[in-house]
């Protein structure tokens, strides 16, 4: 027998769900958390518990062979077309487009722990402190920009340019490459699950492809021979100490990877929040009356609207999870957002609660295990400035579109456009 299950259509990307993907998940996560779609051949776990258990075994629940697998296929493609080009190899070497790439993300434990040591130093709390003034400065920049009254499209005319000005300073890329910065990203983005390219998108793609690593590779080279106290600089001194450095292509992928990370996630995440605010300025009065909730609110809002709402795995051996016998070679998709609704964890989960506690400490929209999100502190850093100001030099926000339509993803999460107007 053939069972169906309301999640499907999420995955099937239809609009309704897209937008309020929180129903769909609900009646699996309470009846039957480890379920697996035969129309879409593959296992969803919808609670904290067994999400927790994938999260936490990256061996067993792979990223490498699951995510990595999609890079082998799709990006390759881009990789070994770039590397064919005349003069590549001149400019990038000869072990240009070799690689397989499979880092970070992409990579299982024990190698991954290498590649992340090369970026997580940059992105402690401790590190992060140095950063401070800069973002500080940077959000006055951004929000000195919004004029009150004016229509503002807040997705790409503020978010993915203020997030992806805080990251091009962390990496060490001048500030006007962000407009380069956020076509390479949306070209990254538009190269998985998308079978059916023409040849001009390819070519485009592989531009996309050629251009990042062309570059990332003058600024590395720069780096060796005039370190700074940006994200290359380090990576380029870890890697050089390491007894197995990474090669020149594994290096353009973490860069791309920390790029492509750490703007879109939270240009979603500062979206979805201007948009529950304009549905809720009461929200909006309180915080700004005590703008040292403004954390609480982020940590909540991330719980109820996480940004990234699952991410898959492959099963590597036959184990059972949730009351379920998995086998070697099955993948599955874990829920970040549904089981950040858990009643068993979150009391009342669909109320919107500030004062919950140990929020942060509970809720799974950075993931969890070795994998877990290495920027939650840039995060966080940009986004408690960057809504401190707005809330504290606005009154209000008001909605142009009352409804506007989600992205058209099962993994990002949050408004494709939002039109608004501040209110002085
Ligand atoms: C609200 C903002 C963000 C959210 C919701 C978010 C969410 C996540 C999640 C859920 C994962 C784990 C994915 C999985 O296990 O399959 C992840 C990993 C990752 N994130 Fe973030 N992220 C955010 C911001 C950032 C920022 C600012 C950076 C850049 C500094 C970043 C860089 C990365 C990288 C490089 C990984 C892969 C880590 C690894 O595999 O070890 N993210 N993120």
């Amino acid at each position: 027998m053939t069972t169906e299950f309301k999640y499907e259509k999420f995955f099937g990307l239809d609009e309704e769900q897209l937008k309020c993907p929180h129903t769909a998940f609900e009646e699996v996560r309470s009846e039957c958390p480890v379920s697996r779609s035969d129309g879409l051949g593959f296992w969803v776990v919808a609670d904290h518990e067994n999400a927790q258990k994938v999260f936490r075994d990256a061996s067993v629940f792979s990223t490498k062979k699951m995510l990595g697998e999609q890079v082998s296929d799709e990006w390759q493609r881009m990789v070994d077309m770039a590397a064919q080009r005349p003069g590549a190899k001149d400019v990038l070497g000869e072990d240009y487009g070799t690689s397989d790439r499979k880092v970070l993300l992409f990579a299982d434990p024990p190698e991954h722990g290498r590649h992340r040591r090369l970026i997580m130093g940059a992105l402690t709390p401790n590190a992060l402190k140095s950063w401070a003034p800069r973002i500080e400065e940077t959000a006055d920049i951004f929000v000195d920009g919004i004029a009150a009254g004016e229509e503002v499209e807040f997705v790409d005319g503020f978010a993915n340019q203020y997030t992806m000005t805080v990251i091009a300073d962390i990496l060490g890329f001048p500030r006007d490459m962000v407009p380069q910065m956020l076509d390479w990203t949306e070209g990254f983005n538009s190269m998985v699950g998308n079978p059916d390219q023409t040849d001009e998108q390819i070519e485009a793609l592989v531009d996309t492809r050629y251009g990042f690593d062309a570059y990332c590779n003058r600024q590395i080279d720069d780096r060796e021979a005039n370190p700074t106290e940006d994200l290359i600089s380090r990576i380029v001194k870890l890697n050089a100490a390491s007894e197995t450095p990474l090669s020149r292509d594994d290096l353009f992928q973490v860069l791309q990877l920390t790029m492509v990370g750490g703007s879109e996630t939270s240009a979603t995440a500062l979206s979805k929040m201007i948009e529950f605010l304009g549905r809720n300025p009461e929200m909006w009065v309180e915080l700004k009356a005590e703008t040292d909730r403004i954390p609480q609110f982020m940590e909540e809002m991330l719980r109820m609207y996480s940004p990234v709402q699952g991410s898959f795995r492959a099963v590597t051996e036959d184990i059972e999870l949730g009351g379920q016998q998995l086998k070697a070679g099955d993948m599955l998709w874990v829920g970040m957002g549904t089981s950040n609704r858990d009643p068993k964890v979150f009391d009342d989960p669909d109320r919107m609660d500030i004062d919950r506690k140990q929020l942060a400490a509970n809720h799974v929209a950075f993931g969890g295990g070795p994998h877990v999100c290495p920027g939650t502190s840039l995060t966080r850093m940009e986004l408690r400035m960057v809504l401190e100001k707005i809330i504290t030099r606005f009154s209000g926000v008001e909605l142009v579109d009352q409804d506007p339509a989600a992205k058209k993803s099962f993994n990002f999460y949050g408004p494709a456009a939002l039109p608004v107007r501040f209110i002085s």
